[in-house]
């Protein structure tokens, strides 16, 4: 068992270093999360390993320390409602003013957000061919690991069918002999990039759609009411934001209106 000292500083660790609060007596978590690190790093002892973080500046080790204790859970249009809403509202609505769409996916873990995303622009182009607007995505993540997947566009067997119906899987994939890699037309709509949500976003400019979903869940109060005003001041009046289907964003600013639709609801900046 970690001692509560080391537990202590772990957490704290975790907090300084990408946001997440791992709570009160969870030592069971980070011990069963860090075991395959031990193997790997040749550590005895959950101790050890919280040692030689103190100790070393080795990355390596501190950015797989990290990758195993958050969680990386996604799927293909998760939720569902976020993408027609984009569909029925938001795309009509930007594209009408002939303007290119920039889309942050911040937290992109294994690219199935950004995909779909890039998925659904790739449909409403399909029926609205007179509407075009040039959009990008931007899609960023804290974990080396997760953003090596998603640019690889290749998905095994498994992950293929959390979230695509059959008619999307056809349309957009293509079966190799090593996982079915998702087309170059909706790849190259995307750009991953590291990004740790503690730190700054000015670099990254302005867009018009953030989807910043089931990340924030596991931060402070303090840490996120920071990333959502940061998110804010990358926007402009007018646009779109799309958190977690159980995360509310009213108590930590209120840069934002909530908008509800009878298909959910989103956040318009103010
Ligand atoms: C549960 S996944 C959510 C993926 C996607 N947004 C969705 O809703 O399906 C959370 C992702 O947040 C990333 N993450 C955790 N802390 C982060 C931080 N401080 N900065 C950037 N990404 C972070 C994790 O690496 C993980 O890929």
């Amino acid at each position: 068992m970690i001692d509560a000292q080391d537990y202590a500083e772990f957490s704290r660790f975790l907090a300084d270093c990408c946001g997440l609060v791992l709570g009160e007596n969870r030592q069971y978590l980070v011990s069963s999360r860090l075991s395959r690190l031990l193997d790997e790093f040749a550590f005895a002892k959950v101790e050890d390993l919280l040692r030689a973080l103190r100790r070393s500046a080795d990355p390596t080790l501190k950015s797989r320390v990290i990758d195993a204790m958050t969680t990386n859970e996604t799927s293909w249009f998760r939720d569902n409602y976020p993408f027609e809403m984009l569909r029925q509202i938001v795309f009509p609505e930007l594209a009408a003013k002939q303007k290119p769409i920039r889309i942050w996916s911040a937290a992109c873990s294994s690219g199935q957000e950004p995909y779909s995303i890039s998925m659904i622009v790739n449909e409403w182009e399909t029926s609205h061919p007179s509407k075009l607007v040039p959009v990008s995505i931007l899609a960023t993540d804290l974990s080396e690991g997760v953003l090596a997947q998603a640019r690889s566009g290749i998905y095994d067997g498994l992950s293929i069918v959390r979230g695509l119906s059959a008619e999307r899987r056809q349309r957009f994939f293509e079966t190799m002999p090593n996982g079915h890699r998702i087309k170059a037309d909706i790849q190259q709509r995307v750009r991953f990039q590291k990004l740790n949500l503690m730190d700054s976003y000015t670099a990254l400019g302005k867009f018009e759609i953030v989807f910043c979903r089931n990340v924030l869940i596991y931060f402070s109060t303090d840490t996120k009411r920071r990333i959502f005003d940061g998110i804010a001041r990358q926007m402009d009046p007018g646009g779109y934001l799309f958190v977690g289907a159980s995360e509310a964003v009213g108590s930590y600013t209120d840069a934002f209106e909530i908008l509800r639709t009878p298909q959910g609801s989103m956040l318009r900046r103010r």
